[in-house]
C-alpha cells in the first residue's frame, strides 16, 4: 500500500529557511521569553497569587502545632475557636477540617497555616453571599503553607475540600465566621 501523502519535490531539507520564516520564528521566540518572565514576575508582583511561605513538616509535627494552637485558643459559647494571635491553623484530614469552625475579624492580617495529615486535599474558601467567589489551594501532606490573608467583609465563609480525597470527600466542610470586631 502506498501513502496518499506525497513528499515535497526535490532536496527540500537542504534549502535555507525563508527570511520571513526566520523573522517570525525570532519574534515568537522573544515573545515566549517575555511571557515566561511575566509569569514569574506576576507571581511576585501581582496581587492574585500570594506565594506565602512553605515549610517541610511531618503529619505528626503538624498535629503537634495544631494541638498547641488549639490549646492556646479560646472558644465562644457556640463552639467557635478564637485564635490567641494572628496565626490560624487548619489541618485537612479525611474527612474534616481541624481548626474549624473558627471566628476571625476583618481588617487584620492573619497567617493561615495549611497542611494535610493524610492525603491530598483542596482548600477552597467561599463567602456565603457569593459562593462562586473563591480561593483555592492544594494541600499536601509534608508541606505547611503559610498564607497571609485579610478579610475585608464580615460574614460566613465556607471551607470546602475541592480535591477528591475518598468516600467522605463531599462531606468535608468547615466554617469560618468573620466579624467586624472580636
Ligand atoms: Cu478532602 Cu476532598
Amino acid at each position: 500500500m502506498t501513502s496518499p501523502m506525497k513528499p515535497p519535490e526535490g532536496n527540500w531539507w537542504g534549502q535555507s529557511v525563508n527570511r520571513r520564516e526566520s523573522i517570525w520564528l525570532g519574534l515568537s521566540g522573544i515573545w515566549s521569553i517575555l511571557i515566561f518572565g511575566w509569569m514569574s514576575g506576576y507571581t511576585r508582583f501581582g496581587d492574585q497569587n500570594p506565594i506565602g511561605e512553605t515549610l517541610k513538616v511531618s503529619p505528626e509535627e503538624y498535629q503537634e502545632k495544631m494541638n498547641d494552637y488549639t490549646d492556646e485558643a479560646s472558644e465562644t459559647e457556640e463552639g467557635l475557636l478564637v485564635p490567641s494571635g494572628d496565626d490560624v491553623y487548619f489541618a485537612a484530614q479525611q474527612w474534616y477540617w481541624q481548626g474549624a469552625p473558627v471566628i476571625l475579624e476583618t481588617g487584620r492580617e492573619y497567617n493561615i497555616h495549611l497542611s494535610s495529615l493524610d492525603v491530598q486535599h483542596g482548600f477552597s474558601m467561599r463567602p456565603e453571599q457569593a459562593l462562586s467567589k473563591q480561593i483555592n489551594f492544594q494541600i499536601l501532606p509534608e508541606y505547611e503553607w503559610i498564607l497571609p490573608m485579610e478579610f475585608d467583609e464580615p460574614g460566613t465563609y465556607h471551607l470546602i475540600c475541592n480535591e477528591f480525597c475518598g468516600v467522605g470527600h463531599r462531606t468535608m466542610h468547615g466554617r469560618v465566621e468573620v466579624v467586624e470586631e472580636l
